[in-house]
């Protein structure tokens, strides 16, 4: 096979492009993405915006390539504003916790996605897509929305990150627009993501001012 052109990449995987409509997503230390395949195919099924999933193979995903960057690219390039940012990120969320869920109408739990901040939007031409759906699972989707809050908020409270000012405007228009309740489940959100083996010992530190602040402005 000819060496693959690089499209992306993120903690977990690479994204190699195979031609103009497809991507091929590879989990760099194994793994298996059948799961998060099904997922994916339950919220397209319910026209919920993530792309078509094509194949999937152990560590190997092929899926519908989004022609536009992540929404944190956007925001960063200027083409998109944090007010506008904000408030797609929070109805975007609003609207997966809004679908039925999994397990049918007898349980409360939602689909969630636990992983739902600006780098895994796209914007795409057709509008945002939702991508990398590894942490996805059934469950409260106030989890999901203190997820979220507690990802921009360690970026918003770390100095040496030239991003902090417009992660602190983007979390704040989040926890305004946001239809859920981001306190009520944020001490599990803060275990979950103090567990997560992608942090750096500084993330892991700044989970404690990070909380503080979702605190203070909710
Ligand atoms: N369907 C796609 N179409 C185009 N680019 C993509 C697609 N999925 C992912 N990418 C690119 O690859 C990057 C990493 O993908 P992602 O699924 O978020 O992996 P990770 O789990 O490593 O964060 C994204 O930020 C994006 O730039
Ligand atoms: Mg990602």
């Amino acid at each position: 096979m000819d060496r693959l052109e690089l499209v992306g990449s993120g903690r977990d995987a690479d994204v190699f492009s195979l031609g103009a409509d497809r991507v091929l997503r590879r989990y760099r230390q194994g793994g298996d993405a059948t799961r998060e395949a099904e997922i994916m195919a339950f919220v397209a099924g319910h026209g919920y915006p993530v792309p078509a999933v094509y194949d999937v193979d152990g560590a190997d995903l092929v899926m519908e390539r989004v022609d536009g960057p992540t929404m944190l690219v956007a925001l960063s390039e200027g083409t998109l504003g944090i007010a506008d940012a904000a408030r797609t990120l929070a109805q975007l969320q609003d609207r997966l916790h809004k679908l039925p869920g999994r397990a049918g109408a007898a349980s409360a739990d939602r689909v969630i996605h636990l992983d739902f901040h600006p780098e895994n939007v796209m914007i795409g031409s057709r509008g945002p897509m939702v991508i990398d759906w590894r942490n996805a699972t059934d469950g409260a989707a106030d989890l999901d929305v203190a997820l979220s809050a507690v990802i921009i908020a360690q970026v918003a409270v770390d100095d040496r990150d030239g991003r902090a000012a417009l992660a602190l405007a983007l979390l704040a228009d989040f926890l305004e627009h946001t239809e859920g309740d981001p306190l009520r489940l944020l001490d599990q959100a803060v275990a979950r993501r103090r567990a997560n083996r992608t942090m750096t010992p500084t993330e892991l530190d700044l989970l404690v001012p990070a909380e503080a602040i979702i605190r203070k402005l909710a």
